[in-house]
């Protein structure tokens, strides 16, 4: 049995044809930009940024923005390349099983869980914090007790609560779950209307809060190294370059989903000059926005702040406390960001939802997940398995934990998608690329190295965790995968013959 065994990329594309067909090429460069800013402005802004500026690099933070950019952009040109070589509309897991064979597409695969399954569960418990805000600040009722808010690992401020279960948190992503089931896809209008709103608001809270920056909270902007240990007992270090490295771990969860541009190279209409352009434009535009407002939040309120009461639903607690006059201003950025949460939680949903399918179809996952609802023709199956996962992470792990597990994840998935670009280069030198890669092999080897140093930088607890998480996966491969791989049993190797989708009676 070959470990290593491809699919060929005729192979990939026979499929496409016959899947595909229907996809037109209608997307613009600045369509593509704002599909990307659509899946990027989430919780990793909203919720993140404080707590990489509490927990890691203080207003520093801005400096971890500027590195976890680096780092996309040099991640996100060699997507680019493969996606435009391989435009399969699909993911890293189709790009490496043609290029670096079963094993490592497995992996990636399996990963990939990370990014989007638990990043959904990310932002499912950051929803859970601004809906408590809307009920506290905005509505003036009292908020969901800490203990259905909360999950079992957390303990309140005053040390006389601990959490149960985060029911809101679960509930946001079981009604996502049947939209999605029931084949609801945001519609080009909604997506529009949630991005231009999340511009405006990241916008208006620059502006309005650069009057409101006080120098004391910005001094010093580097802390000097050290270490920073929060209420739950769980001790990070703080400030200096490990510092700045750490926040640039967990603000990365800010960046994740421009990757979703790369997933359209069918749908663009000239991809060797949109691709690239949609997928730096939206990072450059989401970047310099991320380091104007991490400048800001941490001007307005301290890190006192956000080691404490400010902890949770940040933003809108700086806006209320220190910037008078501009309630309005703090009830609308709630309304906003519960919107703008729900359309990431849905695209993370989907996304993971078109993983899981793919894998099913290959065999390397059960069956069942490739069934498809008699009447929604939608993977129901997996997407209520997937709800069963994300339910288990949004209702009982906090919040840092999911989110630095999506980070370690992504990056650990895109480190391996540079890794491709150079391999493919050498073993199809032929294949024809619509978008090459600038100066291989030194931008695919940057990006592994500055994604490197941001899984360095969130410290050996995240290293540990993504070891177990890969570990279960190298288990489940060895005892199940592995035996039911269709390339493996030889099933996938007619191109003109792809597997039909399995509708249920
Ligand atoms: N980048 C997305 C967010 O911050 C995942 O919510």
């Amino acid at each position: 049995m070959n470990l290593f065994l491809k699919k060929s990329i005729t192979q990939l594309l026979a499929d496409a044809k016959e899947t595909d067909k229907s996809l037109k090429r209608t997307l613009s460069a600045s369509s593509l930009v704002a599909l990307g800013i659509g899946a990027i402005i989430g919780a990793g802004l909203f919720v993140r940024t404080a707590a990489a500026a509490a927990q890691h690099a203080g207003p520093a933070v801005t400096i971890g923005f500027l590195i976890a950019s680096i780092g996309c952009a040099l991640a996100g040109l060699c997507y680019a390349e493969l996606s435009s070589s391989i435009p399969i509309a699909g993911s890293a897991y189709t790009y490496s099983y043609a290029t670096m064979g079963e094993l490592i597409a497995w992996i990636i695969g399996w990963d990939l869980i990370l990014e989007y399954a638990v990043g959904a569960a990310t932002v499912g418990i950051a929803w859970t914090e601004y809906l408590n805000n809307l009920l506290v600040n905005v509505i003036g009722t009292s908020p969901i007790p800490y203990e259905l808010s909360h999950s079992p690992f957390e303990t309140s401020l005053d040390g006389l609560h601990t959490g149960i279960i985060n029911l809101p948190a679960l509930l946001i992503v079981t009604i996502l779950t049947f939209l999605l089931i029931k084949g609801t896809h945001e519609s080009a209008l909604v997506n529009g209307i949630i991005v231009v709103a999340k511009v405006a608001i990241v916008i208006l809270i620059i502006v309005i809060g650069w009057g409101f920056i006080n120098p004391v909270n910005h001094t010093p902007y580097i802390p000097p190294a050290g270490t920073y240990t929060d209420n739950q007992g769980i001790t990070f270090d703080y400030g200096g370059i490990l510092g700045i490295l750490g926040a640039a771990g967990v603000v990365f969860f800010a960046f994740i989903g421009f990757d979703a541009v790369s997933t359209t190279a069918q749908e663009a209409k000239d991809p060797k000059k949109d691709m690239p352009i949609g997928i730096l434009g939206s990072l450059a535009v989401c970047t310099v926005l991320y380091i104007l407002f991490g400048h800001v939040l941490t001007g307005v309120a301290s890190i006192e702040d956000f080691r404490t009461t400010g902890r949770e639903a940040s933003v809108a607690f700086a806006i209320n406390k220190y910037m008078t006059g501009y309630a309005w201003l703090g009830h609308t950025v709630t309304i906003a960001i519960l919107f703008g949460f729900s359309s990431v939680i849905l695209v993370m949903l989907l996304g993971q939802s078109r993983v899981f399918y793919a894998m099913s179809c290959d065999g390397l996952m059960p069956k069942m997940f490739s069934q498809l609802h008699p009447k929604y023709k939608t993977p129901y199956k997996a997407n209520l398995f997937i709800l069963i996962l994300v339910g288990l992470f949004a209702a009982f792990v906090p919040g840092d934990i999911v989110g630095d597990m999506t980070s370690i994840g992504t990056l650990f998935a895109f480190m391996l998608v540079c890794g491709a670009v150079i391999i493919l280069r050498k073993t199809n030198p032929d294949l024809p690329r619509q978008f090459k890669t600038p100066w291989v092999p030194f931008v695919p080897i940057a990006g592994i190295v500055v994604c490197g140093l941001m899984i360095y930088g969130l410290g050996w607890l995240n290293w540990l965790r993504l070891f177990i998480w890969l570990a279960i996966g190298l288990a489940i491969y060895f005892l199940y995968s592995r035996k039911h791989s269709l390339l493996q049993k030889g099933i996938l190797v007619d191109p003109k013959d792809p597997p039909a989708p399995k509708i249920e009676e």
